[in-house]
């Protein structure tokens, strides 16, 4: 049985002392959890603040992007050792705003997963399509395309550690959830392809998330579909009682 994961992604909000408050409220709504793994994945800044903060309890760090290479000259970029270093044991990867703002391709994201992998991290990589590749029919091959390429190189015991985080760019911030129909069958793709590339065992066991407006009210019905392993979480996780409750959504 795959264990749910929800992954709360603040992108670039919350200060160290925002941060530190969220985190107080989080915790103080656990109780009853532990099916579900609770990930919060705050800005670099707020890491250590943030690793602190939840020691002792069951929420588990993950920062939102790193650097391939574990030093050297790369102006305003972070390593993967460094975050290790904070305590994070998860990294996104690939996100589609890194892909759109900050031009990551496939091969980039299979760099930084290999180097997150080397150092001990678990990576989230993110896939999904944009809105006209929908229309057009293209969601499969692009997804694919992204799996394949993103988790490139990757053996079985590295892809057991590797989450996939299957969002579509269109419902991204944007209010537009897929229809839990619409997300379970990408996910039960992303199950073949993961097949197609390791096993059946391999790719039934791979955490695959939903992300893009999850909300309070829709988390229970996408994460109960039965390839949707939890979500990750934008604008939904920067307050604490909506996150929570898209937390019991995966129980
Ligand atoms: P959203 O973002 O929940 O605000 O749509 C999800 C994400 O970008 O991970």
């Amino acid at each position: 049985m795959r264990k749910p994961i929800v992954a709360g992604n603040w992108k670039m909000n919350k200060t160290v002392a925002e941060a530190v408050a969220l985190v107080a409220e989080i915790k103080a709504g656990l109780q009853g959890l532990d099916a579900v793994d609770v990930v919060l994945c705050p800005p670099s800044t707020a890491l250590q603040a943030v690793g602190q903060a939840i020691a002792g309890s069951k929420l588990d760090l993950g920062a939102q992007n790193m650097h391939w290479e574990k030093s050297g000259a790369f102006t305003g970029e972070v390593a993967a050792p460094m975050i290790r270093e904070l305590g994070c044991h998860y990294v996104i990867l690939g996100h589609s705003e890194r892909r759109q703002y900050f031009k990551e391709t496939d091969e980039i994201v299979n760099k930084k997963a290999k180097a997150a992998l080397a150092a001990g991290l678990r990576p989230i990589v993110c896939v999904g399509e944009l809105l006209e590749e929908r229309e057009s029919g293209r969601t499969e091959a692009v997804v694919g395309a992204q799996v394949r390429g993103s988790l490139a190189g990757l053996s079985g015991q590295d892809l057991l550690k590797t989450v996939v985080a299957y969002e579509p760019v269109w419902a991204i911030g944007t209010g537009k959830t897929a229809t839990p129909a619409q997300a379970q069958d990408v996910h039960a793709f992303i199950r073949r392809v993961l097949k197609e590339r390791s096993d059946d065992h391999i790719a039934q066991s791979v955490r695959i998330q939903y992300g893009g407006s999850v909300k309070a009210s829709n988390a229970a019905e996408l994460f109960h579909q039965p390839d949707i392993d939890g979500g990750l979480i934008g604008g939904a996780s920067l307050e604490a009682a909506s996150f929570l409750a898209i937390c019991r959504g995966a129980l």
